[in-house]
């Protein structure tokens, strides 16, 4: 599945952006970034709010914010239908995971590049994914780190023990040119910013993806 983040949309012009791409996409990513947990400041919960009107496709929110859980009640009552918070930013995840599902939204784990695998390992039964950033946290464009393919795999290792359901989203640098190697290694949902809004060839990317299943 690709979920587009439309942070490297023309947000000028959002429904076109996002009626442009729907027909190769299955999911809006909603970047929300607090310039706190990540050196960046996006958008939130009035931003959401305007692309729930513009589609029908499900939202997922990327809440890369200290204490979230101030806020999952609000994005899960504007339409988001996956909520991911970031591992490094919750004392209490699994308090935090349970309000999610409790409130009737997919809960999904995020790590840090540098954040190790292993650290999801209690939590991942909770989880219905987890989401490995393959860049820094903070902006579109931002060039792929190339040691996240092992990361996958070994996250796919733990999953397939642990939590089998549970999906492997990637979010950042993600494109045409490493699609298949990322799904090849384990990853089912592929967060792309620039790949889908900057690319110009979006059925080809398309094709890719559904080739790599
Ligand atoms: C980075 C965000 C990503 C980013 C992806 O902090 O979480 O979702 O917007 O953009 P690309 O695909 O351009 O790297
Ligand atoms: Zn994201």
């Amino acid at each position: 599945m690709i979920s587009a983040s439309i942070l490297a949309s023309d947000l000028s012009c959002l429904r076109e952006e996002i009626a442009r791409v729907s027909p190769y996409i299955d999911m809006i990513h909603l970047d929300v970034m607090d310039g706190v947990f990540v050196p960046n400041i996006t958008f939130g919960l009035p931003l959401l709010k305007a692309v729930r009107k513009c589609t029908d496709l499900p939202i997922d929110s990327h809440l890369m914010i200290i204490e979230p859980d101030r806020y999952i009640d609000k994005f899960i009552d504007l339409g988001s239908s996956i909520i991911t918070v970031h591992y490094e930013t919750c004392p209490h995840l699994n308090r935090t995971i349970n309000k999610i599902r409790e409130k009737g939204a997919s809960p999904y784990v995020a790590i840090n590049p540098h954040t190790p695998v292993d650290m999801l390992k209690e939590i991942v039964y909770d989880v219905d994914g987890v989401l490995l950033m393959t860049v820094n946290p903070g902006f579109s464009g931002q060039k792929f780190i190339e040691s996240s393919y092992d990361k996958i795999r070994s996250m796919k290792e733990m999953i397939q023990q642990r939590n089998p359901k549970a999906k492997i989203m990637v979010d950042g640098g993600i494109d045409k040119n490493n699609i298949k190697r990322v799904m090849h290694s384990g990853a089912e949902i592929l967060v792309m910013g620039y790949g889908v809004f900057k690319t110009g060839d979006l059925a080809t990317l398309r094709k890719e993806m559904e080739d790599a299943k």
